[in-house]
């Protein structure tokens, strides 16, 4: 089920993402989601991989050496939170891709989990670094415990969006456990 959303998720990112874009990648885990936007931008574009865990950065280091993939890719170990300040002010609105895969990394602590006020500072860190043409995904999950909590903190944030400047989509079930998916769009042209 969540790698249906996974899936989904990277089908709406290949929509937008060009070779020599910028992207990141807010939850980095396993890697998966920093492989799919090292292809895609390729050696002219970058991407930088947030975890507050270094067993997650590690994995993600080796899956992308293996892959040759490292060369554009730059880790950032700590809170995404803090993502405009570690990606740098010069970065506003100059990220093409941003993907959040939220709750825990799988094989390992599983107390060590996304929460929602600090996702949503992540997303607002997020949104001033999206450029115009650009995407945001996230992947919410509710069947662990906080889940809910973090689901509903998400739909808050999504609502205060201006709907003139971003477009909002949102895939999967209102009710119950399951992922659902959310996919967001800065208007505008992008260069
Ligand atoms: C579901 S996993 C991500 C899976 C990953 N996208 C992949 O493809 O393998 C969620 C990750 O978010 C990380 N995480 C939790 N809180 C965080 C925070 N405040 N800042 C950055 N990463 C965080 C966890 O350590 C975990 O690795």
């Amino acid at each position: 089920m969540a790698e249906s959303w996974t899936r989904q998720a990277h089908a709406r990112m290949t929509e937008v993402l060009r070779e020599g874009d910028l992207a990141i990648d807010a939850t980095a885990g396993n890697g998966g989601d920093t492989e799919f936007l090292a292809r895609r931008v390729g050696p002219t574009g970058k991407v930088w991989a947030c975890d507050l865990q270094p067993v997650a950065l590690e994995r993600t280091r080796v899956r992308l050496d293996e892959a040759g993939l490292w060369g554009w890719c730059e880790l950032i170990a700590g809170c995404h939170s803090e993502l405009v300040e570690r990606v740098g002010r010069d970065r506003l609105q100059t990220i093409r891709a941003i993907m959040f895969n939220l709750g825990y990394l799988p094989r390992s602590d599983h107390a060590v989990v996304t929460q929602g006020e600090t996702t949503c500072r992540a997303l607002e860190a997020a949104s001033r670094l999206l450029a115009p043409g650009g995407r945001l995904t996230i992947v919410v999950y509710r069947g662990h415990v906080g889940g809910p909590a973090e689901s509903s903190a998400v739909e808050g944030w999504l609502a205060t969006l201006d709907p003139r400047d971003w477009g909002v989509e949102r895939l999967g079930l209102i009710e119950g456990e399951a992922p659902w998916l959310a996919v967001v769009d800065r208007r505008g042209e992008g260069g």
